[in-house]
């Protein structure tokens, strides 16, 4: 990576994001992937978008299935995040070991403990330069509100301060 190539990606991570772990259930078993680029869409009908790299394991797994999960994390999941984003572990399936979770509608595994859940219907897939914009429509979800969530911000997983409490004038 050359000077221009870091300034920018060091520009991006200004933009503080929480974190996800997007899965999928395909013909050859479980995969997974940690991602930031997870946004809300629409909210009628309900669809949201993540962005994967054409390289992604996962995008091969998604668009095969046609399905996929999302799990926002908490503060407590970044070993988890830190596992489906290392190039290390072991692929499919049997990356999945000592994780905890469950399956949802649609078979993909969705991660306890999560803050939310979303289960995904792919919608579209797009192009999108060296990603591919992938739209899903979502057919269930589940929620934990009060989770604190887990951050990613200037190429580093932070925590939430919350706010100074406003002080009322009296
Ligand atoms: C905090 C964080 C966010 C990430 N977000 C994305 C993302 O939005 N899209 C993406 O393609 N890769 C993202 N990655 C990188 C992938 O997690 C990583 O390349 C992973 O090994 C890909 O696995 P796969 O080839 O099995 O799909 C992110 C990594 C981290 C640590």
């Amino acid at each position: 990576m050359d000077h221009e190539q870091r300034a920018y990606r060091a520009a991006l991570g200004g933009f503080a994001t929480g974190v996800t772990v997007v899965s999928t259930a395909a013909s050859d078993g479980f995969h997974a992937t940690t991602a930031n680029s997870f946004t809300s869409v629409s909210l009628s009908p309900r669809l949201v978008l993540v962005c994967l790299t054409t390289g992604s394991r996962t995008l091969g797994a998604i668009l095969d299935s046609g399905f996929f999960a999302v799990s926002v994390l908490g503060s407590a999941q970044e070993d988890l995040s830190a596992h489906f984003a290392s190039r290390d572990r072991a692929p499919g399936s049997a990356g999945f070991a000592g994780t905890r979770f469950t399956l949802d509608r649609h078979g993909c595994p969705r991660f306890t403990d999560s803050s939310a859940t979303f289960a995904c219907r792919v919608h579209e897939a797009l192009p999108g330069g060296d990603h591919v914009i992938v739209v899903g429509e979502v057919a269930a979800y589940t929620s934990r509100p009060a989770t604190d969530p887990l951050l990613f911000h200037e190429g580093r997983y932070a925590r939430l301060e919350p706010a100074a409490a406003l002080e009322l004038a009296g």
